[in-house]
C-alpha cells in the first residue's frame, strides 16, 4: 500500500464513518458565568501572536492532507479560507511529497493561496529518525513554512499493518532537527496526547511548542478499525480506540512547560475557550474542517466563523476583553480532570484561578 493511497483511504473513512473517541476532559470544566461582564462585546479581541506571526484568532486548522492528486482541492480550499480569516494551518505528512515529485503541488498549493498565513510543515518522527535534517528542510522549503511539526503517532503506527515501529533515537533526531532548522520545531501528537514527562524532554531537545493532540476527537486506532481486515489486528485496534491522554489533561500537563497548541476534539468556540482557559496559547481542529474543505472555501470560512463566534461569546460571558484574559478567569473543575490536576501535584485552588505563563 503506497503512502499516497493510504492518505485517500483515511480521508474517505473520516468522511463516511464515525471515528471519534470519547471524553476530552472539557466536560469537567465549567466557566463561572459573569452576568456583569463590564466589557463591550465589540471591543473583544481574539488577536494573538504565535511563533512570531500575528493572527486574527487563536485558531489553526490541524494537519490533514496532501500527497495524492485528489487532495489538491482540499488544501487549496483550506488555504484560501485561512488566508481570508487571518488564521493558520498545517499540511498533512509531507513524506509522499518528498518521495514523489509529482504530488508536490498538493502541498505547495497551500503557500500559493495563503501567502501571509502561519503555515506549518509536517513530517513523522520515524522519517526524521531515518532521514534526518535534510528531510525536514525539504518539507519546510516545499511550502515555505513558518514552522515544522514533527508528528508522534505511534499508536496509529502499531495498529496499521504497514506501520513504522522504529522509535529508538527519537530524542536525538528531534534535538538535531531543532538545532539545525531555521524555523521553530513543534512536536505534535495526533490523538493520544503528550504527557508532562515528554513535554520536559522535548523542551530539552530544543522544541518551541507542543501540539498536545489529545484523546477525545479523531481516533486513529478507530480509523484503522475500518481499514484493517477482520482478525486479530482489527480486534486490537478496536481495544485501543479510546487509548490516550484526554486533551484537557494534556493541556494541564504541558501548559507551563512550552506554548501549547490544543488539539483533539475541539469542536466549537466553547471548547476552544476552555482549552485556552486551561493554559493553551492557541487551539486547532482537524475533522470538522474536512467535509467543508471538500466543498469550497466559503464553507471552510463558515466553519472558522462558527469557532470564532463561539469563542468571542465565551469571552464576553466571562468578562474577558482579550483572549488571554481567559488564563485568569475562575474556572470550576470537577471529576477526573480535578483528580488529574491533583495527581500532577498542581495546587488545585491556585490552578482554578490562574494558568498564566509568560512565553
Ligand atoms: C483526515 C485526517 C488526516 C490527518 N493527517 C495527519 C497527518 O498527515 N499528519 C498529522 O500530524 N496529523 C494528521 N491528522 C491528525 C490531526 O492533525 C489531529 O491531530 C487529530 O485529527 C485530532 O484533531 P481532531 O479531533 O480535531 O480531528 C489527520 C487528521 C484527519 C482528520
Amino acid at each position: 500500500m503506497t503512502t499516497s493511497r493510504r492518505k485517500i483511504d483515511h480521508i474517505n473513512i473520516c468522511l463516511s464513518e464515525s471515528v471519534e473517541s470519547s471524553y476530552t476532559g472539557f466536560e469537567d470544566v465549567m466557566f463561572v458565568h459573569n452576568p456583569l461582564p463590564e466589557v463591550n462585546y465589540d471591543d473583544i479581541s481574539l488577536e494573538v501572536d504565535f511563533l512570531g506571526k500575528k493572527m486574527r484568532a487563536p485558531l489553526l486548522i490541524a494537519s490533514m492532507t496532501g500527497g495524492h492528486p485528489d487532495t489538491y482541492k482540499i488544501n487549496k480550499n483550506l488555504a484560501i479560507a485561512v488566508e481570508n480569516a487571518g488564521i493558520g494551518m498545517g499540511v498533512g505528512s509531507q513524506r509522499a511529497g518528498i518521495e514523489d515529485e509529482s504530488v508536490v503541488d498538493t502541498f505547495s498549493v497551500v503557500r500559493e493561496y495563503a501567502p501571509n498565513a502561519f503555515i506549518y510543515a509536517n513530517i513523522g518522527l520515524p522519517q526524521i529518525i531515518e532521514k534526518g535534517v535534510e528531510y525536514a528542510e525539504r518539507a519546510v522549503e516545499m511550502i515555505e513554512a513558518d514552522a515544522l511539526a514533527i508528528h508522534l503517532n505511534f499508536l496509529q503506527e502499531i495498529v496499521q499493518p504497514e506501520g513504522d515501529r522504529k522509535a529508538e533515537g527519537g530524542f536525538a533526531a528531534i534535538r538535531e532537527v531543532s538545532s539545525e532548522l531555521k524555523v521553530p520545531v513543534i512536536v505534535k501528537e495526533t490523538g493520544a496526547g503528550i504527557s508532562r514527562e515528554v513535554a520536559f524532554t522535548v523542551r530539552e531537545a530544543g522544541v518551541k511548542a507542543i501540539d498536545v493532540g489529545g484523546k477525545g476527537g479523531t481516533s486513529w486506532s478507530g480509523v484503522e478499525v475500518y481499514r484493517v481486515e477482520k482478525g486479530t489486528m482489527r480486534d486490537v485496534a478496536q481495544d485501543f480506540w479510546n487509548w490516550g491522554i484526554p486533551t484537557a489533561f494534556s493541556i494541564v500537563d504541558c501548559h507551563d512547560i512550552l506554548p501549547v497548541i490544543a488539539t483533539g476534539g475541539i469542536r466549537n468556540g466553547i471548547d476552544a475557550a476552555k482549552a485556552i482557559s486551561l493554559g493553551a496559547k492557541i487551539v486547532s481542529s482537524a475533522l470538522p474542517f474536512l467535509r467543508p474543505a471538500t466543498e469550497n472555501p466559503e464553507e471552510v470560512e463558515r466553519r472558522i466563523e462558527y469557532f470564532t463566534e463561539g469563542l468571542r461569546k465565551s469571552l464576553f460571558l466571562t468578562g474577558c476583553e482579550h483572549v488571554y484574559d481567559l488564563h485568569r478567569v475562575h474556572i470550576f473543575i470537577s471529576g477526573l480532570l480535578k483528580e488529574w490536576i491533583e495527581f500532577r501535584e498542581f495546587n488545585l485552588f491556585e490552578f482554578t484561578r490562574r494558568r498564566f505563563h509568560d512565553f
